[in-house]
């Protein structure tokens, strides 16, 4: 598979696949990380005197939804870059084509959302085909969307004739790889969020490599209630008691679930609350991991030399329940100090431990979301398959 650095880029017009599905707020970008990430691939492009034409989806839009055009993320864009950026109101078609055609070496254009366009999500053909007219070389930097078999992230490499992954997208696969194949030990997964049945993929495959899985967030309810627990008004998914029951049987104790939890009367920073060890009485529902859990998941992560986090501990967008987030985010940024490999993923723990100030302190923060999480799971990514044909 070429890397971005294989590839002559002098004069050329390379489309690159970023993944700037950020959020937005009133016109405004509120959590830049995947726009710096794909900081690095820009550079390379326009540095190399190739014109950077970028392109990526934006949330869900069922069609040409103007709340999710891209024009304030190429806004942004220009900002963090320190330099111009041409907003092109159109992915593909003849304005989209003029405006490629007008650029000169070292410029950067931004198509507008890919998934304005219908064929986008069904990897139509003649949209593929469309977006490879554009360019000598496609770049695939958009590891976040690397899962998607769409237009923009598969089809389009059918029609380009030199294809390669971006930095980031190298750099993703070299820490998430690693992990997997030669992880220093003991590794730790540390697994939370709200469902089981998200996870129950990533659990079962990860349950074969790691040392210790250890549980937080609303689904070790599901795991806590299946194994016998009282778990009062918690979240539960009560469909997925079984599986939750036959993983944890089958992980004969790898898996490791909280043994004390911060409740509360209500799903609210203000409710009534309080810490209990073991069951949770009636009318109480979990919210955090407790300073038990805290402590027991640190003493498993101290040693630890490889770890990967996805998914918070518990309710952390409140202040009230956010500590064991915290914690683990602390935890492992002091093992990284003293050589541990540690990857952080998921839109919610990379949320953590920005907002901990601890991003910088970790291995690595992956831009993967349902990519990090599909790896993990062994899946090949279409994206990152495409570009080895
Ligand atoms: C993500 O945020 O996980 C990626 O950008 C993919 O978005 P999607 O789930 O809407 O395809």
């Amino acid at each position: 598979m070429n890397s971005i650095d294989d590839v002559r880029l002098a004069g050329k017009r390379v489309l690159a696949r970023v993944d700037f599905n950020v959020p937005l707020a009133g016109g405004e970008v509120t959590d830049d990380t995947r726009i710096r990430a794909a900081l690095p691939t820009i550079r390379t492009i326009i540095e190399a005197g190739g014109v950077a034409i970028l392109m990526s989806h934006l949330g869900r839009p069922k069609g040409e939804d103007p709340e999710y055009s891209l024009r304030p993320v190429a806004t942004h864009l220009e900002h963090v870059l320190g330099r111009p950026v041409t907003f092109v109101p159109a992915t593909v078609g003849v304005q989209a084509q003029e405006a490629v055609d007008a650029a000169k070496p070292g410029d950067v254009l931004l198509l507008e959302n890919t998934r304005f366009l219908d064929g986008e999500k069904k990897n139509d053909a003649e949209l593929a085909r469309q977006l490879g007219a554009l360019a000598d070389v496609y770049v695939n930097d958009a590891f976040g969307s690397a899962h998607r078999a769409h237009a923009s992230t598969e089809g389009v490499t059918h029609h380009v004739d030199v294809t390669a992954m971006g930095h980031l997208m190298r750099k993703e696969l070299q820490y998430l790889g690693e992990a997997l194949k030669e992880p220093a030990r003991p590794f730790v997964a540390v697994l939370g969020g709200a469902k089981v049945s998200d996870k129950i993929g990533v659990i079962q495959a990860l349950m074969g490599k790691v040392d210790h899985l250890l549980i937080g967030g609303a689904m070790s309810y599901t795991f806590l209630k299946s194994i016998g627990h009282l778990v009062g008004t918690s979240l539960v998914e009560n469909d997925r008691l079984g599986d939750a029951h036959d993983m944890y049987e089958a992980s004969k104790g790898r898996l490791v679930l909280p043994i004390d939890h911060k409740v509360a009367r209500a799903f609210d920073n203000d409710a009534e609350q309080k810490t209990v060890t073991g069951d949770i009485p009636d009318g109480w529902m979990g919210l955090d991991i407790g300073p038990q859990s805290i402590e027991h998941y640190q003493s498993i992560l101290k040693d630890a030399k490889t770890v990967v986090w996805n998914g918070p501990m518990g309710v952390f967008e409140m202040n009230n329940f956010a500590e064991g987030t915290r914690a683990i985010a602390r935890t492992l940024a002091g093992i990284t100090d003293q050589g541990a490999t540690t990857i952080v993923g998921g839109g919610d723990s990379v949320a953590a431990i920005t907002q901990a100030g601890l991003d910088d302190e970790v291995s690595h923060v992956s831009t993967g979301g349902g990519a990090m999480l599909e790896f993990l799971e062994g899946q090949s990514l279409p994206g990152v398959q495409a570009l080895d044909a």
